[in-house]
């Protein structure tokens, strides 16, 4: 066993908005049906922040009281806040920031990681290299999406299949062989135009024309991205167990981002794993982009024993996409 310190989930939390967008009232919104939704997409039901005052930063730091509480832990002992998001609260300041202040993890640095729908397990790899080097001791590492905030409700593509919501983990140094053992992560630019919110960034700066031509929502040319995610999430998959020469057998858990049901079953079907050993929830939050991850994590913690072996998988907007391999640790 390598002697190098290993960053291990030693907590999970999470925040879910209570108003569910069902499919019936969407079938009020655009011109849809729930048969359509549940087939082409695994999805019943997501969350939607209602409240104008409150955004990724709240749920993030909602999210991060659980952690704390669960632990018993002082947030002055948190040595770091990533928050993976693409629904940050403001261009600036960064939603860490904000988080890190509303939970009161005064000796803290925090910072936004933007890497769309793979952003957990990007924050997850940087979280662990912080551990592994000894910088920090305490990471917070949260995935957090306002989506209904950059989704056009007037877009029947797009608009079912998103949702808000937030989750995240602890991560400590790890004391035994058990913890984050791996990751493999990719970006290109080549999908760049296939899923992409075109305004308010400085290419396209907020002017009347791009609020009249719709730019500061999610665009997404949904079968392209469909193609290229399932080849991404699976081929991923199966190079990170190649990596570490583990078979279907050895693998407790995948932990599959949630953006259609269809996207994980062919990754699970690629690696040879039995549904049973998928996490799913995509019919009860749709895609949380960033949160989607660490969602499944909570609501499988109670089934999660030490020493399984999980692989947490995502494509994302970017694109961006990757694998992570551990031993959970609780
Ligand atoms: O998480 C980040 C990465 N994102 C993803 O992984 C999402 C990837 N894409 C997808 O999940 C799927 O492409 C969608 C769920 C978005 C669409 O499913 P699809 O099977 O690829 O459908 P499609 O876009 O090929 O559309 C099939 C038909 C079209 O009608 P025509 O042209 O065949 O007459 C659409 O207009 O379905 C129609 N359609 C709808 N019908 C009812 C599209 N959206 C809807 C809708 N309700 N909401």
């Amino acid at each position: 066993m390598s002697s190098k310190t290993k960053a291990k989930i030693s907590a999970v939390g999470h925040y879910l908005p209570e108003y569910v967008l069902t499919n019936k009232e969407l079938e009020t919104m655009v011109e849809t049906d729930d048969n359509w939704i549940r087939t082409r997409t695994g999805i019943e039901e997501r969350r939607i922040l209602k409240d104008p005052d409150k955004a990724s930063a709240f749920m993030a730091a909602e999210a991060a009281r659980e952690i704390l509480e669960t632990q018993n832990m002082d947030a002055k002992e948190i040595d770091a806040v990533i928050v993976a998001t693409i629904t940050p609260d403001y261009m600036f300041p960064a939603t860490a920031c904000l988080t890190q202040t509303m939970i009161g993890a005064t000796n803290a640095f925090g910072f936004d990681l933007s890497a769309a729908c793979s952003g957990f397990i990007y924050a997850l790899s940087s979280g662990t290299a912080l551990i592994e080097s000894g910088q920090c001791k305490k990471v917070l590492v949260i995935g957090s999406d306002k989506m209904s905030s950059i989704v056009d409700f007037t877009d029947r593509a797009t608009c079912i299949l998103f949702g808000d919501g937030a989750a995240g983990v602890l991560l400590e140094p790890s004391d035994d062989e058990n913890g984050v053992l791996d990751h493999v992560l990719y970006s290109s630019a080549e999908g760049a135009e296939a899923l992409i919110q075109e305004g308010g960034g400085s290419r396209n700066p907020a002017t009347h024309e791009t609020v009249d031509k719709r730019m500061h929502y999610i665009k997404q040319e949904g079968r392209s991205v469909f193609k290229r995610a399932t080849e991404g999430m699976a081929d991923v998959s199966v190079e990170i167990m190649k990596k570490n020469n583990l078979t279907a057998d050895d693998i407790n858990w995948l932990v599959p981002h949630q953006a259609n049901l269809r996207i994980i079953d062919a990754t699970a079907r690629r690696m040879n794993i039995s549904t049973d050993k998928v996490m799913i929830n995509i019919e009860k939050y749709g895609n949380t982009t960033a949160a989607t991850i660490p969602l499944c994590l909570y609501d499988w913690k109670d089934r999660l024993n030490k020493g399984d072996n999980l692989i947490l998988s995502a494509f994302g907007g970017g694109y961006t996409w990757g694998a992570t391999y551990l031993k959970w640790a609780i």
